[in-house]
């Protein structure tokens, strides 16, 4: 399967910026992206999906629908984001691919194609780079296989490449996931639509519902228990055999791209960036309102959507500089903010005082291991950052100075080092920076478009 096409490249080079201005252009959230085509797959008949990311990551699951036999067209596309139509013979309808669908660098390919391919009635490999290949995949085979699909994966069923063997009709189950993760929930949910009964998961701490916020929107009764008002345990339910219609859907704008340039405004000396029509979902935000703990200068504006932003809430935002302060964030805070923790670390090295981040073990299973990878680049950079177990600890403030940082071929670690590198002295090199192109293939014209 693929290895990194980046293997050999120069490492790009970042300076420091004078000032920061401008309205950086988002891509369309990865998350929702993905979540969208799988829907439309199920969908029979001709699904729009407007403003889709068009990073590395999408455009494989992209793939992976067209292989099983829908017809994906792009219909429009501006070097950022891509409008497809996808026109699909519904779950029924679709085949058995020819070859292994390579997932590239996409977790969220693997496991909600999973979910997916558990229910229809052939045999799938599910497949992907180096990279992939390291990350952990019982957490969804256990499920599946309760609700009576067949799974294998390699190293004892833990690591990709994973066979999946539909088994239609499936049972519904009442599964508690063992770790916080939207993949999984989605994946049995996503399962689910086409079992008997009804299926149950519960977590320990809500994450990230957009699979239930566009299966709401599509007419499919998903039930929500949550207990606290904040992000504590909840229990989702979906009934089996509901029909997914097809969807006309615009993407919002990715808060955790957004999260780079917000991070970039607070921390410069210099700077006012304005992001437009952010998606803001409250499973999403924490992010951005652990940045506002710290102090950052952030105005917000909530934005009427049109109503097809995929049941989406949508804000504004404008960010200038200012101080920051150190914050505590404990497991609960590290599951809301799964993806930012990379970017929050590098706002920590600018923040007055000890910011600790406990138990953050989940970041080792990500497209690196990146604790290591951040403790890594921020301390070649200057800062005073140490890792104890799953715990890291930074003291602020701290001149960083530009020097060479490795990304492990990880978007979110490149795209932080080169934040970081408009407010080090001197040059930050960043090793295979065009992994930023995963999620966000503009990264670095907008970058330039900033200090310009
Ligand atoms: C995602 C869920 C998160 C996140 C990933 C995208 C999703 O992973 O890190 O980038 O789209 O459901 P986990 O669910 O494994 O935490």
């Amino acid at each position: 399967m693929s290895t990194s096409p980046l293997a050999g490249k120069q490492p790009r080079s970042v300076l420091p910026a004078a000032r920061l201005r401008g309205e950086p252009r988002l891509p369309g959230d990865k998350s929702i992206s993905h979540r969208a085509l799988l829907l439309a797959a199920l969908a029979e008949g001709e699904s729009l999906i407007t403003g889709a990311g068009d990073g590395r990551d999408v455009a494989a699951t992209a793939a992976i629908v067209a292989a099983l036999g829908a017809t994906v067209e792009r219909v429009g596309e501006d070097g950022l984001n891509v409008d497809y139509r996808v026109s699909s013979p519904g779950a029924d309808g679709l085949h058995e691919a020819d070859g292994v669908l390579d997932c590239r660098n996409s977790g969220t390919s693997l496991r909600l194609c999973a979910g997916v391919l558990a229910s229809l009635p052939f045999f799938s490999v599910l497949d992907g780079d180096v990279s992939l290949r390291t990350r952990p995949v019982a957490r969804i085979i256990e499920p599946l296989r309760l609700m009576g699909a067949v799974l294998h994966a390699r190293r004892s069923d833990s690591l990709p490449p994973l066979v999946v063997i539909g088994r239609p009709p499936l049972r519904g189950i009442d599964f508690t996931t063992r770790v916080p993760s939207a993949q999984v929930k989605s994946a049995i949910l996503l399962a689910g639509l086409r079992a008997d009964g009804k299926t149950t998961v519960r977590e320990a701490v809500a994450t990230r519902d957009h699979t239930e916020r566009m299966l709401r929107s599509r007419g499919i009764e998903v039930r929500r228990e949550q207990t606290s008002s904040g992000g504590g345990p909840v229990a989702v339910t979906v009934e089996g055999g509901a029909r997914v219609l097809p969807l006309n859907d615009h993407v919002p704008a990715d808060p955790s791209a957004a999260m780079f340039w917000l991070v970039a405004a607070a921390i410069h000396p210099d700077a006012e960036i304005t992001l437009r029509s952010v998606g803001v979902n409250p499973t999403r935000r924490a992010a951005i309102d652990i940045l506002v703990r710290m102090g950052a200068q952030i105005e917000e504006r909530a934005v009427g959507g049109a109503g097809t932003d995929a049941g989406e809430p949508l804000a504004d935002f404008t960010v200038r500089s200012g101080e920051l302060r150190a914050i505590d964030l404990g497991p609960a805070d590290v599951a809301a903010a799964i993806d930012e923790i990379p970017i929050l670390c590098l706002a920590a090295t600018q923040a007055r005082g000890r910011t600790t981040i406990r138990g953050a073990g989940e970041l080792r299973n990500k497209e690196s291991d990146r604790i290591a990878g951040i403790a890594g680049g921020l301390k070649a950079l200057g800062a005073h950052i140490s890792v104890d177990g799953d715990d890291i600890t930074i003291e602020g403030p701290s001149q960083l100075i530009g020097a060479s940082t490795e990304t492990f071929d990880d978007h979110r670690l490149a795209m932080t080092f080169a934040v970081a590198g408009l407010i080090a002295s001197g040059s930050t090199a960043i090793d295979r920076a065009e992994s930023a192109a995963v999620s966000y293939p503009s990264f670095f014209t907008e970058m330039e478009r900033l200090r310009a």
